[in-house]
């Protein structure tokens, strides 16, 4: 089973972005853990990021061929993309919603994503577990979907 980690816009700079908001860790160390946890589950993680609408959007296409599931963090492109949400539609995969920091406790433009619904569920407010909630959710969803 193979997922997609996909982190949209200004996640590369997370640990020195705002990290009363976002926390210490690192992408590299939050994608290295999450990778360690994944493969205890039998899950194999590509990771992705970019600040680049169109790059996320190709590798959710990828992803629609060679992948079981999705983890994305859609970051501000979450608030305002269509296109990223028609191409979450388009793979037709099942898809779990992380945002690090709570969103119902910040201004008002972030309080809806255009990714939300179409996702399975979403996570948002517990930092970096977040990732790993969604992970196993993710894993648990898909195996329980499966025929025997
Ligand atoms: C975020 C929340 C978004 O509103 C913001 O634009 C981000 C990060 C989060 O993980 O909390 O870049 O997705």
């Amino acid at each position: 089973m193979r997922f997609l980690l996909l982190n949209g816009p200004n996640l590369d700079l997370l640990g020195a972005r705002e990290p009363e908001i976002y926390g210490s860790a690192t992408l590299a160390h939050i994608e290295a853990e999450l990778s360690a946890a994944a493969a205890e589950l039998g899950v194999e993680l590509r990771c992705v990021q970019s600040n680049h609408e169109g790059d996320l959007i190709d590798a959710l296409h990828r992803a629609r061929t060679d992948c079981d599931g999705v983890i994305i963090n859609p970051a501000g492109y979450g608030h305002t993309s269509v296109a990223l949400r028609d191409a979450l539609i388009a793979t037709d995969l099942p898809a779990a919603e992380v945002h690090l920091s709570n969103l119902a406790r910040r201004e008002s433009f972030r309080h809806h994503t255009l990714t939300a619904d179409v996702a399975i569920g979403q996570i948002c407010g517990f930092g970096a577990d977040g990732y790993h909630l969604a992970l196993t959710a993710l894993t648990r969803h898909v195996r329980a979907r499966r025929t025997p």
